[in-house]
């Protein structure tokens, strides 16, 4: 049986993946937003210019997202190592991220958005922590496009926390050693409910995950680009959707076998 099978099993039974198939179009997106420092740097702007430009980037990628139908949107905003940055340029991020709550929860529940959080949410101040509970709450009845913000979020810390849960569970005799298994890992990580991404793109050049959802991008297609995150536009997501429906995937099989069910969603591989 392959890996991918766990995927389809995580979800809880009588929680069925809430997104339906769209054939070659990607359930899930996921994306590394890259590039607003360099983007600030090339015109000798300081580095929150670009992080403010970027939230403009972040509008047009949830705008794509809800007018191709694709369900499930993961940002990475803020990891759990982004903390160690400038003192001025951690404030400054905090308080973009707090206007853009404060701003477009709004309209995005107007426009079916369920929002959520994964991360260290402990971290961050009282009001931000306020802002972020109650976009989730208010949002929480939506459903066309999942939209997760990855904010103090590492994909070590997530594996750590669900290793901890385990533990937890196994000292206090609801769980036996023996059980855990992939499928009892997945389903205390974070998006446990949520198909894995199909796809992920980092943009602003470098090859790399960064610690970001380090066990959901098993079997994810990647992608990644030059272009600076400031800078996305529709033809670059189009080019990254277009590249995504031109492969095969094969979820550890071989090509002949697989030939049958190429980009099939990464929890839908035959058994
Ligand atoms: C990485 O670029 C980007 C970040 C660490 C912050 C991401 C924040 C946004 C896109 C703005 C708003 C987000 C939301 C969800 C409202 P970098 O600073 O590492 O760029 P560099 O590699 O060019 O220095």
């Amino acid at each position: 049986m392959p890996e991918t099978q766990d995927s389809q099993d995580r979800a809880p039974p009588n929680h069925p993946s809430p997104i339906p198939d769209r054939g070659a179009l990607p359930r899930h997106v996921a994306v590394i937003m890259d590039g607003n420092g360099r983007w600030a740097a090339r015109r000798r702007r300081p580095r929150m210019i670009g992080h403010r430009a970027g939230a403009r980037a972040v509008n047009l990628c949830i705008d794509f997202c809800l007018d191709r139908g694709i369900g499930a949107l993961t940002l990475f905003a803020f990891s759990s190592e982004n903390w160690g940055r400038p003192e001025e340029e951690v404030g400054a991020l905090m308080k973009l991220f707090l206007n853009a709550l404060e701003r477009e929860v709004e309209e995005l529940d107007r426009r079916g958005v369920r929002i959520r959080f994964i991360g260290e949410r402990e971290r961050f101040a009282g009001p931000i922590r306020e802002r972020m509970d109650a976009a989730e709450a208010s949002t929480r009845g939506n459903g066309r496009l999942h939209l997760a913000i990855a904010a103090s979020y590492g994909g070590r810390q997530d594996v750590a926390a669900a290793a901890r849960a385990l533990a937890t569970e196994v000292a206090a005799g609801r769980l036996r050693p023996e059980d855990i298994d992939e499928r009892a890992v997945g389903a205390r990580m974070a998006l446990s409910d949520l198909p894995d991404p199909d796809l992920f793109i980092r943009t602003g050049g470098d090859l790399r995950i960064s610690n970001f959802l380090l066990w959901q991008l098993a079997y994810t297609e990647l992608w990644f680009t030059d272009i600076l995150w400031p800078e996305l536009d529709t033809a670059t997501l189009e080019r990254a959707l277009a590249d995504f429906a031109a492969r095969e995937r094969r979820f550890g099989l071989t090509g002949e076998q697989a030939g049958g069910f190429s980009n099939l969603p990464s929890d839908r591989a035959p058994e």
